[in-house]
């Protein structure tokens, strides 16, 4: 039926794009690598894709001594190698004109008053309008530091309907204590509303597909619960080793660094119930079930495995082991390779085991779900005419050649009852036409907005640590990591995990 308001404009429209409000961001860290690759280019992206409004500012806050015009030729560098969308000088001159430095330490209190300053001045000039976001790209031994300077100088203060509000890069603690620690200082300076946490993952388009995917088709949903799966694998892989990234990497590991988030978020939206609204209070409370419902395995070393990446060829290259990468100790334990089995004790998941994956320096690049379904119960055919017929799979591939597959035996041409393996495929590359945006272009936008759906809640973060705490207090006193070639697939260790439950990883 035609509807009588079809062609007007509803300001909920969602087909609308959300544009940022009049505001100033000011990062803190802006001269390290996420900030020069990620950050500044994603700002960018999305003042080229007309998101941002022109009232926009960005400031950087570090302790180089730079001029202005030091600042903007770093930031236009930035821009020139990491844009998504390419290179516009008006895009640029309109950053341009809205961009201040500010040059000082971290722990300077006159650095503070500065900033305080530049702010104000952003108000009179750009029209800013009081609402600012302080993003700290910093490691977390600073954030005490830097809230309590944002607090002592009033920069935490909003007046009426500004907005004041704090966006924080993981790791959030190295365990549940010091995860609650840190909650307490930034709790003590901003409220809870007004913390935005970032999980890159969940700005990644595959991964908000997830939800899509389970929660606006019918044909899924039936089939996703202990009755029909058999397993689930979540695995994220890289090729890459730590470069330069040594003094953060070391002791904390691959379990920290992105099973603690991505992969128990993965997690989370996977096995998750249907949220009554799309709102971030009630996708929260279904993934906090979730989390407070994982069990481990009662032996820990035959239902984990950690391992570190040796020595090796890969690809062709010969590459170190990461005992060898600059400024390892050579007695480090550090795992490069993480890999744990557990359960989510909920009526959809009894019995269902979750393995889950994720290592430097594997075979390649992918991160993907994997929905392993149980056997037919029965099959009319002869054994001997079934051929090659395995179990059916839906994969969600998160990245590279981001979409899903499924798996499924079908008829070989000829006259025999031949069953064989096929996949049918969806891509996002072939279904669309419109290039993914990047997840700090999604998750940047919805801080400044201030639509928190896709930042994990405190209460996700500590129910995380309370998952890994006694895998890595486990690990701490079993020895060595497991040693893996660069190249393969993790440690043997972690085949044999999977052998010992009859099962084998998918090689994606
Ligand atoms: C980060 C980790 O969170 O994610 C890195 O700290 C990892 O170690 C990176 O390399 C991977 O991100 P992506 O988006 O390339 O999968």
């Amino acid at each position: 039926m035609h509807s009588p308001l079809a062609g007007l404009k509803d300001p909920d429209d969602r087909r609308l794009p959300r544009i940022a409000p009049p505001c100033g961001l000011v990062i803190f860290g802006i001269t390290g690598d996420l900030a020069r690759k990620k950050l500044v280019p994603a700002i960018y992206d999305l003042a080229n894709r007309g998101l941002l409004s022109p009232a926009f500012a960005l400031t950087g806050f570090a302790r180089r001594d730079w001029s202005t015009q030091d600042f903007e030729d770093y930031i236009r560098t930035s821009i020139e190698k990491h844009t998504r969308t390419g290179f516009n000088e008006r895009t640029w001159n309109q950053l341009r004109a809205g961009l201040r430095f500010v040059s000082g330490t971290f722990d300077d209190p006159a650095a503070y008053g500065r900033l305080a300053e530049t702010v104000a001045e952003l108000d009179k000039s750009r029209g800013t309008g009081g609402n600012h976001a302080f993003y700290l790209s910093i490691p977390p031994s600073w954030f005490p530091e830097v809230c309590e300077q944002l607090a002592a100088t009033g920069l935490n203060q909003r007046h009426g309907n500004e907005f004041r509000r704090v966006i924080i890069e993981k790791p959030f603690g190295h365990n549940l204590e010091s995860a609650i620690e840190l909650s307490k200082v930034v709790s003590r300076v901003f409220d809870e509303d007004d913390v935005f946490r970032i999980d890159h993952y969940l700005g990644k388009e595959t991964v908000q597909n997830i939800m899509a995917m389970r929660f606006s088709n019918t044909m899924f949903e039936p089939l996703w619960k202990a009755n029909y799966v058999d397993h689930i694998q979540i695995t994220m892989a890289e090729d890459i080793g730590i470069g330069t990234r040594a003094g953060y990497y070391d002791g904390i590991g691959a379990a920290r660094d992105v099973i603690q988030n991505h992969l128990l978020q993965l997690l989370a939206l996977t096995a998750m119930e249907e949220p009554v609204r799309f709102t971030q209070e009630a996708i929260r409370a279904e993934k906090e079930k979730v989390l407070s419902a994982v069990r481990l395995g009662e032996d820990l070393s035959a239902t984990t495995v950690f391992g570190q990446y040796t020595s090796g060829s890969q690809g062709g290259t010969q590459v170190r082991g990461f005992l060898e990468e600059d400024s390892i100790p050579a007695d480090s334990v550090t795992d490069t390779y993480a890999a744990i089995k557990l359960f989510v004790d909920t009526r959809r998941w009894a019995g269902v085991p979750f393995y889950l994956r994720a290592g430097k320096r594997l075979a390649k690049r992918v991160t993907e779900i994997a929905v392993v379904f149980k056997r037919a119960a029965h099959v009319p055919f002869e054994n001997s005419e079934v051929t090659e017929s395995g179990q059916n799979v839906l994969v969600i591939r998160v990245q590279p050649d981001e979409g899903m597959t499924i798996k499924f035996g079908a008829k070989v041409p000829g006259t025999e009852m031949q069953i064989r393996d096929v996949t049918m495929d969806f891509g996002y590359g072939h279904a669309f036409t419109e290039d993914s945006p990047e997840a700090y272009e999604r998750l940047i936008l919805d801080a400044l907005v201030g639509s928190a759906p896709l930042f994990p809640h405190q209460r996700e973060v500590e129910l995380s640590w309370q998952i890994l705490d006694p895998i890595l207090e486990h690990w701490a006193s079993a020895g060595r990591p497991d040693p893996y070639r660069p190249g393969s697939w993790g440690p043997a260790s972690s085949q044999e995990m999977l052998a010992r439950d009859g099962r084998s990883w998918r090689l994606p």
